[in-house]
């Protein structure tokens, strides 16, 4: 087996060891809230296509060495909540995991991208055991609601069609002000949400 197909053998079992984490901490908090505030957990892998572009965007040479320190993303988790609070639920029950070391948070709710782009990011570590040894592989976890998920795929799709040539300046203003639009339909269905407590125990 040479250099890359090693390190991606170990991404893989990163990836599994990711999932059953969030797993089992999902199926935790919807028996201790009788409650289930995920509607779906995606995760992929980076192909070597895109890891390759990756470090040719970051100006590095095509090195396993440098996949190794300049890239992690390429284990990619994607939690789709129903409302912006459950976004932070699952983030507080993440951060009290013993199995997953938080490197570093982005919160692009609080803080949204000039695109838009709204989602709260986790960079974390997780172990992997290997003949004995534990190692540790990094790992991107996107977290964000139906409404945010819808926005970014369109988003995606969109940057797709122009394949890294610039966006005409009207196409980014409208899906600005999607992103906008999105944002106030989360806060009024979390608001809406949030009254139906109130109705809950009369049914
Ligand atoms: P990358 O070099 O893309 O990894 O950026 P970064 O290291 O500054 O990280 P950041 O948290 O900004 O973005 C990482 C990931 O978030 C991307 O690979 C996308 O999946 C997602 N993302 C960030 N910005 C946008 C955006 O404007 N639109 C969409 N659709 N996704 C985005
Ligand atoms: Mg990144």
């Amino acid at each position: 087996m040479n250099d890359i197909d090693e390190i991606m053998e170990k991404y893989q079992f990163g990836k599994q060891m990711l999932e059953t984490e969030i797993d089992i901490l999902i199926k935790e908090f919807a028996s201790t809230h009788g409650y289930n505030p995920v509607e779906h957990v995606k995760s992929r892998i980076k192909s070597k296509k895109s890891i390759n572009e990756k470090l040719v965007r970051k100006n590095l040479a095509i090195t396993t060495v440098n996949i190794v320190n300049h890239l992690v993303d390429i284990i990619g988790i994607r939690i789709v909540c129903s409302f912006i609070p459950d976004v932070y639920d699952i983030v507080s029950t993440i951060s009290q995991s013993k199995n997953i070391i938080i490197k570093e948070r982005k919160d692009y709710i609080a803080s949204p991208k000039k695109s838009g782009y709204s989602s709260y990011h986790l960079i974390v570590f997780v172990p992997i055991y290997l003949k004995g040894k534990v190692e540790y592989v990094p790992a991107e976890i996107q977290i964000r609601t139906v409404a945010m998920d819808f926005w970014a795929s369109l988003d995606h799709k969109i940057q797709y069609k122009f394949e890294g040539n610039t966006i005409p300046d009207e196409v980014e203003e409208e899906l600005y002000k999607y992103s906008r639009a999105i944002n106030e339909l989360d806060t009024r269905m979390m608001n809406l949400n949030e009254l139906m407590k109130k109705y809950k125990k009369e049914f």
